[in-house]
């Protein structure tokens, strides 16, 4: 029988909660599949900084590097707002995607048709489908680059740097061209290649790489444009591939189109099969401990993990089958709907779990 060793990071408000349900989940997928999972817990973010002063202790990175893979609730709040920027909770997730060398960050934004209601977008744009993949740089960028603030003749600035190299580029882009050949084809490359001098290497350099994948079609929209065209069109993406920045924005956008935030899941993928797997949402620490938390996309993270890292993609797709199906039944809050039963973060993990 397979068995796996997960790290599980809960991290910050409704990180508890909704990472609960992932693992019920995750148990029942085993019990079915015939493989088993032992759990390692270990500290990031808030929780982290309260134990040991520090967002992510190297015990953390340790357990991390110890295992098959690593889920991940969310992290930060307001308690850790007014701490220096080096020691907010948010260097912690930053600093764990870094230290596992996780550069690929996979966001699916789909439509689930049990869900059409609740996307804010008129269904007439929205059309028959909408399936892209976010993938966004995760380990580089203005996230990962020079910083600093200084006082010149009495005045205070604070910079960023945007700094790509070629072979952060050029990695990035192989992971969205593999994707892409192995699902629409089609790849669009989100830059700012107007202004930005990081953003013409980016737009060469996916030129040159493109010419690997001839059966892949691609494109180049600017990031402004793309962020216009994802309300106007979304139907048209199939792979997005972006930096680590533009790609955050992005992600968050198309997600609300999906109908709630609390729907996407994501991969952080290295150089091999490891991978980190949490909600693209964050920690809500307003709705943490209310049962109010939507654990589907956690849930899901869990499915993208069986897919993704633990090759049991039949497991994978029995969780989105059984999420499916708990649309059509019940809600949280986030995406209640008139004559559905409205639930609490528990009963939609279990939920989930009877359908599985
Ligand atoms: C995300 C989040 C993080 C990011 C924050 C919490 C640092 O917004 O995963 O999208 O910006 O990457
Ligand atoms: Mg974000």
């Amino acid at each position: 029988m397979k068995h796996f060793t997960i790290t599980v990071l809960k991290g910050d408000g409704i990180g508890p909660e909704i990472v609960d349900q992932a693992t019920k989940v995750l148990d029942r997928a085993a019990d079915k599949f015939g493989f088993t999972v032992t759990y390692q817990r270990a500290l990031l973010g808030g929780e982290a900084i309260d134990a040991t002063g520090n967002p992510l202790p190297q015990e953390t990175i340790d357990a991390c590097k110890a295992s098959d893979a690593v889920l991940l609730g969310a992290v930060g709040g307001p308690k850790w707002d007014t701490l220096p920027g080096d020691q907010r909770p948010e260097k912690g997730l930053l600093g764990i995607r870094s230290a596992l060398g996780l550069f690929a960050n996979l966001r699916p934004a789909v439509i689930f048709e049990a869900l059409r209601d609740a996307s804010p977008i008129k269904q007439e744009i929205i059309g028959d489908s909408m399936d892209l993949m976010v993938v966004r740089e995760l380990t580089g960028g203005i996230y990962f680059g020079d910083r600093g603030r200084e006082t010149n003749h009495g005045v205070e600035s604070a910079y960023d740097t945007e700094r790509y190299s070629l072979p952060e580029i050029e990695r990035i882009a192989r992971v969205a061209f593999d994707l892409a050949e192995k699902r629409g084809k089609k790849l669009c490359s989100v830059d700012k290649a107007n202004v930005l001098e990081s953003s013409r290497l980016w737009r060469e350099t996916v030129a040159r790489i493109a010419k690997e994948y001839p059966q892949v079609e691609v494109s180049n929209m600017y990031v402004d444009n793309c962020a216009m065209q994802l309300v106007r069109n979304p139907g048209q993406f199939d792979v997005l591939l972006t930096s680590n920045i533009f790609g955050d924005i992005l992600s968050d956008e198309a997600s609300m189109i999906s109908g709630s935030i609390g729907m996407l899941a994501s991969a952080s993928l290295g150089e091999n099969q490891f991978g980190l797997y949490e909600p693209i949402h964050g920690s809500a620490p307003d709705i943490a401990g209310t049962g109010k938390a939507n654990p589907l996309a956690t849930i899901l993270s869990v499915s993208m993990m069986l897919k993704y890292t633990l090759n049991l993609p039949e497991a994978a797709k029995a969780i989105e089958d059984a999420v499916s199906k708990a649309l059509s039944q019940a809600r949280t809050p986030d995406i209640r709907t008139e004559g559905l039963r409205e639930v609490t973060c528990e009963q939609m993990g279990d939920l989930v779990c009877e359908l599985l």
